[in-house]
């Protein structure tokens, strides 16, 4: 892991572990991957402004978002089979953040369930919502969630329909699995993580298994496919804040009109995000959109965004439009992928210290002095023109 210079390093080291269906599952997005590519190359286009001769000793990236206080504005994102890439990776991933004291995430989609997570993991952790079509079942993850002590419900709204992703129709991950001799080559093309994989044992949708009846990851997968509610519209989200007692965030936010919405439907924060790419392809990135969305509700709302995050870099530039913090999905998943905790931490570790060098080189000691004068003048001006 020392010789681990960046999250680039890490992708290569879980491209080396994981079977193809697995990475590709993990570093994959919807139909061309156009949206994933523009996550990336928009912020890659927002260039700092080095500023020199200030005192920038005693730097902290301390914060505080939705009534927490943490170490660095980053929260790991929910992402679904974590499971899949680390035995108990939820676990794994949740441990990595109660040390690095930031927040983590668990997915509906786990393999964990919350109770699980709640027995094994040192602090608190958030709980992220698909709305089902049985909101009884809704009904009943909410109640779950409460008693496993989360206090923030994150509700991912942005996924009336499954973004198909080539990658894993073309790798047979779909719903029903498609094994092919190409899949079991592809599994022994990679021995330790089989070897890890068959000692863990057969893992499910920890959060889903009594509704599905305990059957196989495969008949659950098939139920939640039809689950996925096409009708969910903002009476939805407001029946979802009469119901929950903790912090609500939406999670899929693209526009100004649909944040002024979320806040009008009784959320506390938004997440600004094309779900990395993984939903609908020709979306605007994250980082476009975030400067529209921070002036229309910054004030009312926190606004967290995620979307093609890999650098500490990355995490000021969002800063400085008005972001609070960042969530990452694939940057810690590689790092789970590498070597479980000890690979989430790195990838963690990596973002902090680019963050705190980033901060000295653009002349800030805190998160509150991150604004827009950290930004290259240039692209502060075609970021707006990108907005018009
Ligand atoms: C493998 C994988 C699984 C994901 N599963 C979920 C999920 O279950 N629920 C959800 O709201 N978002 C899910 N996401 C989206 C992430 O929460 C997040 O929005 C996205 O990963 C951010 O982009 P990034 O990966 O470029 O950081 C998933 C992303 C990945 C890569």
């Amino acid at each position: 892991m020392k010789a681990i210079a960046s999250i680039e390093d890490l992708r290569a080291g879980a491209k080396r572990r994981l079977p193809r269906m697995f990475f590709d599952f993990v570093d994959g997005a919807a139909y061309s991957e156009t949206t994933c590519r523009k996550n990336r190359s928009d912020l890659d286009a927002i260039l700092l402004n080095q500023t020199i001769c200030v005192d920038v000793s005693g730097r902290n990236t301390e914060t505080t978002l939705l009534g927490e206080r943490l170490k660095l504005p980053i929260v790991l994102a929910p992402t679904g089979l974590s499971g899949m890439l680390w035995p108990n990776g939820e676990i794994a991933a949740a441990r990595a953040a109660a040390e690095a004291r930031i927040p983590y995430c668990l997915s509906t989609m786990s393999c964990c369930s919350m109770e699980q997570l709640a027995a094994a993991a040192p602090k608190p952790f958030w709980f992220q919502l698909y709305m089902l079509k049985d909101r009884g079942f809704v009904r009943a993850l909410v109640e779950r969630a409460q008693n496993a002590g989360c206090r923030v419900l994150v509700l991912t709204a942005d996924v009336p329909a499954l973004g198909q992703r080539h990658r894993d129709v073309r790798n047979g991950l779909t719903v029903p699995l498609r094994f092919t001799a190409r899949t079991v080559l592809d599994i022994a093309s990679r021995p330790m993580w089989a070897l890890q994989a068959l000692r863990a044992g057969p893992r499910t949708f920890g959060n889903l298994i009594d509704k599905a009846g305990g059957g196989s990851a495969g008949s659950i997968a098939e139920w939640i496919n039809k689950q996925f509610d096409d009708t969910m519209g903002w009476q939805d989200v407001e029946w979802l804040r009469s119901i929950w007692r903790g912090k609500l965030v939406v999670k899929g936010v693209l526009n100004a009109k649909d944040a002024e919405q979320a806040r009008n439907s009784g959320a506390d924060g938004i997440v600004v995000s094309n779900h990395g790419g993984r939903q609908l392809d020709g979306a605007r990135s994250s980082i476009s959109v975030l400067d529209s969305v921070v002036q229309k509700v910054g004030s009312d709302l926190e606004v967290i965004v995620d979307s093609g995050f890999r650098s500490g870099q990355d995490v000021l530039r969002a800063l400085a439009l008005g972001a609070r913090a960042c969530m990452l999905g694939r940057a810690f998943l590689y790092g789970l992928a590498c070597n479980g905790q000890a690979g989430v931490a790195r990838a963690i570790e990596i973002i902090r210290g680019e963050l705190v060098t980033t901060m000295a080189l653009c002349g800030v000691r805190n998160i509150a002095e991150i604004d827009g004068r950290v930004l290259a003048p240039m692209t502060h001006d075609s970021n707006a023109r990108m907005q018009a």
